[in-house]
C-alpha cells in the first residue's frame, strides 16, 4: 500500500477550534464529579421525582428529632425544603460514595444557612474519629449564611460532615468545598478532572447536553408550587446565588443541583482557553420522548430566553443579564460566537418549524452568532435524510451530527465527508465514539479523525462523547475520562483526542492512499457490540453485522432477557463476512427484569482471516 503526499498543493484550512469537548451531566459528571461540592443533597431537595429511591434525606443520617420541612419558612421560593433539627439532634452527610476524600493539611470551606437562635456545631470526621477541631457557630434570627474552615489532620477516603444544634434550628445549603479548586474558583471545579480537560487543550466546550437539554417539560419552575419538577435544561434556573437555583430531575436518573450552571460553564470554557458552545432546547423533545410543544407563548418565552442568554454571555454590564454576569464575578464578556438550538430531534418537521423562529429572532439581534441545527439521533435513515434536506433548504450554517458505532464502522467510513456538499451547511460532529474503551476503539477513532481533518472545509467542529463517567454511576459507556472519589484517568480514546487537539494543523496537505483504513490490516480481537435495553420496553432485539447479516437476536420473552436465537459464542470474519464458528457457546444478556435503561455490552470475537 502506498500514501502519496503532495506538499506543493494547499488543502482546506483547519480551524484552531476544530476539536473540542462535549460536557453533559451524565454518569454523575457534574454533581459528584466536576462540580467540587462534597456534600450530596446539600439542600434536601432530593425527591422520588428525580429517582425512585430518593428521599429528601438521601445521603444523610440523622440522630434525634430531625425532619425535612417544606413550608413558608423556607430559605427561598426556589429552594423548597430545609432541615429542621430539634435541640440535641444532628445530621451526617457522607457525600456521593463511601465518604469524602480529604487531604491532610488542605483547607475545606464549610458553610451553612441557618434560621433560629442557636449554636450549630459542625464536625469533620471519619470512621476513626474527628479530623479537625469541631467548629461552633452562633446563629441568630432569620436566615443567614455562616462559614468555617476545616484543615484535616489526616488523609481520609471516608470523611463525613456532621451538623448538630443546641436548640431547634432550621438548616439549609450545608456545603463543604475544597479550597483547592481548579484555578482557585469559588463554587469551583474538582481540580484533577478540570485539569484533565485543560490538558487536552480543547478548541471548544459544548454544554450542558445531550438528552438532558431537550427532554422533560418545557415549562419553567413555578415558585408558587415548586413544579415543574422534570424540566428541560433552562439556563436561567442555573445562574445567580446557588441557594436560589431550583434543583431539577436529571434525565439520567438523579437530581441536578445546578451548582455547576451556565456561569460556571462559561468560566470553565474561558479557563481552559476554549470557545463556549451552549445548546438550548427547541420545544421539541428528543431522546425517545418525541413530543412537540404547541404553546406559542411558551415558544416565545424560550426564544426570549435564548436572546437573554446571548446578553448574559456578551452584553454590556448596563444590560439586565450582562449586569448579572458582572455581579457573579465576570464583568468582561464571555465571547459567545456559536449557539446550538435543539439536540437530536426525532421530529424534523416539528423541530424545523420552531428552529426557524429561534434563528430569525437571533439573527435579527445578533447576526454575528453562528446558529447550529441538528440532524436527529441517527446517522442514516429517514429522519436523518429529512433533517438534512430541511437544513439544506433553509441554508442553515451548521448541522450537528451524532453517532456511536463499532470500530469496524469507523474504519469503513473514513471517506464519509469526502462527498458532502461543499455548498451546503457545515458539519459539527457533536457526539461520536467507537463502542468501547479499548485501544482498538481509540485507533479506529484516530483513523476516522484523519477523514474529519481531510474534510476540514466541511467538518468545522468535532467532539467525542460523553466526556466523564463516575465509576459507580454509569448510565452510558464508553466515556473519555473515568473517575471515582480518589482519582481520575483518561481512556485510550482520551489519549487520541489529546493527540489531535494539541496538534491542530493550519492546513490540510492533500494526500491519497491506495487503501482505506478498513482494508489495510487484518482485524483481530474483540468487536464490541452494545445496545440499550430494558426488559420492560424492549422486544425483539437484533444485532446486525455491517453486512446486514443478523448476528444475534432475542425476543425478550418473559422477564429475564437473554441473547439467544442465532447467537452463539464465537464469530469470525472471513472475506468481509461474519461467520459463526462455535454453535455450542451462548452469549447471554440477563437484564433480570430491571425496568430502568441499562447499557449492555456484548463482545464478539472477530478474526479476519483474509486480508481484503
Ligand atoms: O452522549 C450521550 C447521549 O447520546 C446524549 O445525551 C445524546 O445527545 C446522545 O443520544
Amino acid at each position: 500500500y502506498s500514501v502519496t503526499v503532495d506538499p506543493n498543493r494547499s488543502g482546506a484550512a483547519i480551524d484552531d477550534t476544530m476539536y473540542g469537548v462535549f460536557f453533559e451531566d451524565i454518569n454523575r459528571a457534574a454533581d459528584g464529579g466536576l462540580y467540587a461540592e462534597l456534600v450530596q443533597n446539600r439542600s434536601f431537595e432530593y425527591s422520588t421525582a428525580d429517582n425512585n429511591g430518593y428521599t429528601p434525606l438521601t445521603a444523610w443520617k440523622t440522630n434525634g428529632t430531625a425532619k425535612v420541612v417544606d413550608d413558608d419558612g423556607r430559605l427561598h421560593a426556589r429552594n423548597r425544603n430545609y432541615l429542621s433539627l430539634a435541640a440535641g439532634a444532628s445530621a451526617t452527610n457522607s457525600g456521593y460514595g463511601t465518604g469524602y476524600t480529604l487531604k491532610k493539611g488542605e483547607a475545606y470551606d464549610f458553610s451553612v444557612w441557618a434560621r433560629g437562635d442557636s449554636e450549630v456545631t459542625a464536625t469533620l470526621g471519619d470512621a476513626d474519629g474527628a479530623l479537625a477541631t469541631p467548629r461552633k457557630i452562633r446563629t441568630r434570627g432569620g436566615w443567614a449564611q455562616y462559614r468555617a474552615t476545616f484543615t484535616p489532620s489526616q488523609d481520609t477516603t471516608t470523611g463525613r460532615l456532621t451538623v448538630a444544634t443546641t436548640k431547634d434550628t432550621a438548616l439549609d445549603m450545608v456545603s463543604l468545598f475544597p479550597r483547592d479548586t481548579y484555578k482557585g474558583r469559588k463554587n469551583g471545579l474538582r481540580k484533577d478532572l478540570a485539569e484533565k480537560v485543560a490538558d487536552l487543550k480543547p478548541g471548544f466546550v459544548r454544554f450542558p447536553g445531550g438528552c438532558l437539554v431537550n427532554t422533560g417539560s418545557m415549562k419553567g419552575y413555578d415558585e408558587a408550587s415548586g413544579y415543574e419538577r422534570k424540566r428541560s435544561y433552562q439556563w436561567k434556573d442555573t445562574v445567580g446565588p446557588v441557594e436560589q437555583r431550583a434543583t431539577n430531575a436529571n434525565f439520567w436518573g438523579y437530581n441536578q443541583s445546578y451548582g455547576l450552571g451556565y456561569y460556571e460553564y462559561f468560566q470553565f470554557a474561558e479557563d481552559v482557553g476554549a470557545m463556549p458552545l451552549p445548546v438550548v432546547p427547541a420545544l421539541v423533545t428528543g431522546c425517545g420522548q418525541n413530543k412537540a410543544t404547541d404553546d406559542d407563548a411558551l415558544l416565545k418565552r424560550h426564544i426570549q430566553d435564548t436572546l437573554d442568554l446571548i446578553e448574559f454571555a456578551n452584553g454590556p454590564t448596563s444590560t439586565k443579564w450582562g449586569k448579572l454576569r458582572a455581579e457573579m464575578g465576570h464583568p468582561k464578556p464571555f465571547h459567545l460566537t456559536h449557539l446550538e438550538v435543539g439536540n437530536e430531534e426525532n421530529l424534523p418537521n416539528e423541530f424545523f418549524a420552531r428552529f426557524k423562529q429561534f434563528r430569525a429572532a437571533i439573527e435579527a439581534e445578533h447576526p454575528d452568532v453562528t446558529i447550529i441545527s441538528n440532524s436527529g439521533p441517527d446517522d442514516s435513515g429517514t429522519t436523518f435524510d429529512t433533517a438534512w434536506k430541511l437544513n439544506k433548504d433553509a441554508k442553515v450554517d451548521m448541522v450537528d451530527e451524532h453517532y456511536y458505532n463499532s470500530t469496524r464502522w469507523f474504519l469503513q467510513n473514513n471517506e464519509r465527508y469526502d462527498s458532502y456538499d461543499r455548498q451546503g451547511p457545515k458539519v459539527f460532529l457533536g457526539e461520536y465514539a467507537s463502542l468501547g474503551n479499548q485501544w482498538s476503539n481509540a485507533m479506529s477513532e484516530a483513523a476516522y479523525m484523519t477523514g474529519l481533518e481531510r474534510n476540514a472545509d466541511v467538518v468545522k467542529l468535532a467532539s467525542y462523547a460523553p466526556l466523564f463517567a463516575r465509576t459507580d454511576t454509569v448510565q452510558w459507556k464508553p466515556d473519555m475520562i473515568w473517575f471515582n472519589d480518589q482519582k481520575s484517568w483518561g481512556s485510550a480514546d482520551y489519549e487520541v483526542q489529546k493527540l489531535f487537539m494539541r496538534n491542530v494543523g493550519d492546513r490540510v496537505v492533500p494526500s491519497s492512499a491506495t487503501a482505506t483504513p478498513s482494508t489495510l490490516e487484518p482485524i483481530t480481537g474483540a468487536v464490541g457490540l452494545s445496545t440499550w435495553a430494558t426488559s420492560a420496553a424492549y422486544d425483539d432485539v437484533k444485532v446486525t453485522g455491517a453486512d446486514g447479516k443478523t448476528l444475534l437476536s432475542d425476543d425478550f420473552s418473559g422477564d429475564a432477557a437473554q441473547w439467544t436465537g442465532t447467537g452463539s459464542g464465537s464469530w469470525s470474519v472471513q472475506d468481509g463476512q461474519y461467520v459463526q464458528s462455535d454453535a455450542a457457546a451462548e452469549n447471554t444478556l440477563v437484564t433480570a427484569g430491571d425496568p430502568s435503561w441499562q447499557n449492555y455490552d456484548l463482545h464478539v470475537k472477530a478474526t479476519k482471516k483474509s486480508g481484503k
